[in-house]
């Protein structure tokens, strides 16, 4: 049986901002941006949960320039599945911990293109969960399927494992793969169906993020939407004066 007792994910229904900085920023900028945004959150006490997720090498430097009761959450983009071995670069998930993290985006769209399937996010989550850690877990369709109308049928594949992990150890963020990066945004009617049908899978108590060319202009509606837990941010988060307004954003719409 997994420990969820760190896990924060079922602790309350503030709205979580994920700030996903894939393959950019430097060591300079990731820690300017964290102690920038920290401030914005400190000085504003809106209720909202945001978590900063640059790449590995980034995280020590975030850390280092966060006061040790910092309001903003770190979190890794990636993990390995098993607690150590010969796995030449790659970083296990007590390693992320070690850092200070505590979330681990799991299962993108952008790894599963590299290969990485269902049974390797499920194996991951388990080992994050297992290092008190909170996966957040990465479903989504592809243009195809949704032009089809299958969104429901491969979100019911891509979630099927997570019934093996306890409810409120884990978040979901759905995040169709043709808007991310792209400017679309499916209707907040499609967002709407996409969330409850994954909280219907899960249990209510699993929170859905959703993530997909979010920016400033959209974030409120997004939020508003009915079974939206929060937001996953790619490009839109990169700049810490647009984070900050949708940090400011984000605390009134819960
Ligand atoms: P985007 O990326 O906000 O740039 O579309 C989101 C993501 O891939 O997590």
């Amino acid at each position: 049986m997994v420990d969820v007792s760190s896990c924060r994910c079922h602790e309350s229904s503030m709205p979580i901002l994920i700030a996903n900085w894939k393959m950019h920023g430097s060591r300079s900028s990731v820690a300017e941006y964290a102690f920038a945004v920290n401030t914005a959150l400190e000085m504003a006490p809106v209720e909202v949960e945001v978590v900063f997720c640059p790449s590995f090498p980034y995280l020590a430097a975030a850390k280092a320039s966060l006061p040790q009761n910092a309001r903003l959450k770190l979190g890794a983009q990636n993990c390995h599945a098993e607690k150590e071995g010969a796995f030449t670069g790659e970083v296990a998930a007590s390693m992320v911990r070690d850092w200070g993290c505590e979330y681990v985006i799991l299962g993108h769209s952008e790894r599963r293109a590299m290969g990485e399937t269902d049974a390797d996010v499920l194996a991951k989550a388990k080992a994050t969960i297992a290092a008190g850690l909170t996966p957040v877990l990465c479903v989504g369709e592809g243009e195809k399927d949704y032009e089809k109308s299958h969104t429901i049928k491969v979100l019911d594949g891509q979630v099927s494992g997570f019934k093996k992990l306890p409810e409120g150890s884990y978040c979901v963020a759905y995040e169709p793969i043709w808007a991310i990066g792209s400017g679309k945004t499916p209707k907040t009617s499609e967002i709407a169906a996409a969330h409850q049908h994954i909280k219907s899978a899960l249990g209510s108590g699993t929170p859905v993020l959703y993530g997909g060319s979010v920016k400033l202009a959209n974030l409120k509606e997004i939020l508003k939407t009915e079974g939206v837990d929060g937001a996953l941010i790619g490009g839109a988060s990169l700049k810490s004066e647009d984070m900050k307004a949708m940090i400011a954003m984000a605390g009134g719409t819960h």
